[in-house]
């Protein structure tokens, strides 16, 4: 297999909340990076950089992830899904609702994240608990908010959502 060098660029393809999308990457090009800067999906924030702050995630075909520790090339044929994927047809989801009635967000740079790992945790788990809820947040930091709005947010869509799909 021919070395690929950093100066190269190669094809990736993945659909990106539901719509294909394809960029031209080097080998060492981030997930955040094309999702940002080539796409334009800035609604993925990036803090720390290193996989510590949680404000990149993502779902990759339905799971949380970093985006900021995958490489661009890691999502080849993956569904990527992003913040800007929740809302239809400018309707929030009931997840973004509820944040917005519960004052779950003030600066707002982790929220993305945030929302992203709970959508996943409910599309798997929708009667999660408390205790599930929190151990899903365990993964973002929030400067802000002292995190019980954002689980009060999160229980009251638990509540709305249960039984039924999350955009319900
Ligand atoms: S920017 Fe990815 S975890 Fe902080
Ligand atoms: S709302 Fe500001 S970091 Fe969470």
């Amino acid at each position: 297999m021919p070395r690929l060098t950093q100066d190269e660029t190669h094809p990736v393809r993945f659909t990106l909340n539901g719509r294909p999308v394809s960029a031209r990457v080097s080998p060492r090009t981030l997930l955040t990076d094309v999702l940002r800067h080539e796409i334009g999906a800035t609604g993925t924030h990036v803090g720390c950089e290193h996989g510590v702050c949680g404000a990149c995630t993502v779902q990759i075909d339905g799971e949380p992830a970093r985006a900021c520790l995958m490489l661009a090339q890691q999502a080849e044929g993956c569904e990527v899904r992003t913040v800007e994927g929740l809302a239809k047809d400018d309707a929030l989801s009931s997840l973004q609702e509820a944040f917005r009635e519960h004052f779950a967000l003030q600066c707002g740079f982790c929220t993305a994240g945030i929302l992203m790992t709970l959508d996943a945790l409910f599309l798997r788990q929708p009667d999660a608990d408390e205790g599930a809820i929190r151990e899903a947040l365990s993964g973002h930091l929030c400067r802000c908010t002292g995190y019980a709005p954002i689980v009060q947010a999160a229980l009251a869509a638990r509540n709305r959502i249960k039984g039924g799909p999350i955009d319900a």
